[in-house]
């Protein structure tokens, strides 16, 4: 059984996550900004007060985690604003970019003493970031972000291999979370393909993106 740290964890695809994994016997660190009633309920160890976006809260991150091994770090944590040509908020596409793209970078960074050979990196990005698979265009910021935070797990890849460490960028689907205000799949069902794409990854297969039903996605 491993130990596995998502960020992000408070609620959607993030509590289905710890949900699943902590039911089937992994050690579960739920990093959240607020913790939730469900998921002070599942009984699991919980590091709150932690905002992927800011440096200092990461590094409290880190000194919370001293020295434990994590086996699996999974990057969910994100925000979705929406946005439109002519209309455009620069401060929210900046911030979506703190959020999703150096958010997952940050945490990586501050936690790489705690990955060792064989540990897993995970980053929950979206298929909106894909550039060959925009068909519909909007979003500016919330795309750029996801392209970006792609490149950035390509990075990683690069970065770890050499050390044993794998690395996936994922697409959850389109799940009904507060982020798609309830449209979509269940993250129930979306939470237990993405664990199935995190049991199948290997140093092999680091450095791809796929999609939580089990197919890869173009960049
Ligand atoms: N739902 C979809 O259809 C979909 C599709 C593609 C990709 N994704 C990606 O999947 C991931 C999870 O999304 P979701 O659908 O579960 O959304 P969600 O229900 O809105 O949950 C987002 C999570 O991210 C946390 N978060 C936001 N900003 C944060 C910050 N600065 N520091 C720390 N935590 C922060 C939220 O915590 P608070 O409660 O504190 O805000 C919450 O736990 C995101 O990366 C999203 O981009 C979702």
């Amino acid at each position: 059984m491993s130990t596995i740290l998502i960020t992000g964890c408070n609620r959607g695809i993030g509590l289905q996550l710890a949900t699943q994994l902590h039911a089937r016997g992994d050690t579960v660190i739920a990093v959240c900004r607020s913790p939730s009633d469900d998921l002070i309920g599942l009984g699991i160890r919980i590091i709150d007060g932690i905002d992927v976006s800011n440096g200092d809260s990461v590094a409290e991150l880190q000194r919370e985690l001293g020295d434990t091994t994590i086996d699996v770090l999974v990057n969910n944590a994100g925000i979705l604003r929406g946005d439109s040509f002519g209309a455009l908020d620069y401060d929210e596409m900046l911030q979506q970019f703190r959020v999703n793209t150096l958010g997952p970078l940050r945490v990586t960074e501050a936690l790489r003493d705690n990955l060792g050979s064989g540990s897993k990196v995970a980053i929950v990005s979206s298929r909106v970031g894909s550039i060959d698979d925009n068909g519909s265009g909007g979003y500016y910021g919330y795309r750029a972000s996801k392209t970006a935070v792609n490149q950035i797990g390509m990075n990683l890849m690069h970065e770890f291999k050499p050390h044993g460490i794998a690395v996936i960028l994922l697409h959850p689907g389109m799940v009904a979370t507060e982020m798609t205000n309830g449209q979509g799949i269940s993250a129930e069902t979306s939470a237990s393909g993405l664990i199935q794409r995190l049991d199948d990854l290997t140093i092999e297969t680091s450095g791809q993106f796929w999609h939580a039903e089990g197919y890869l996605l173009p960049w």
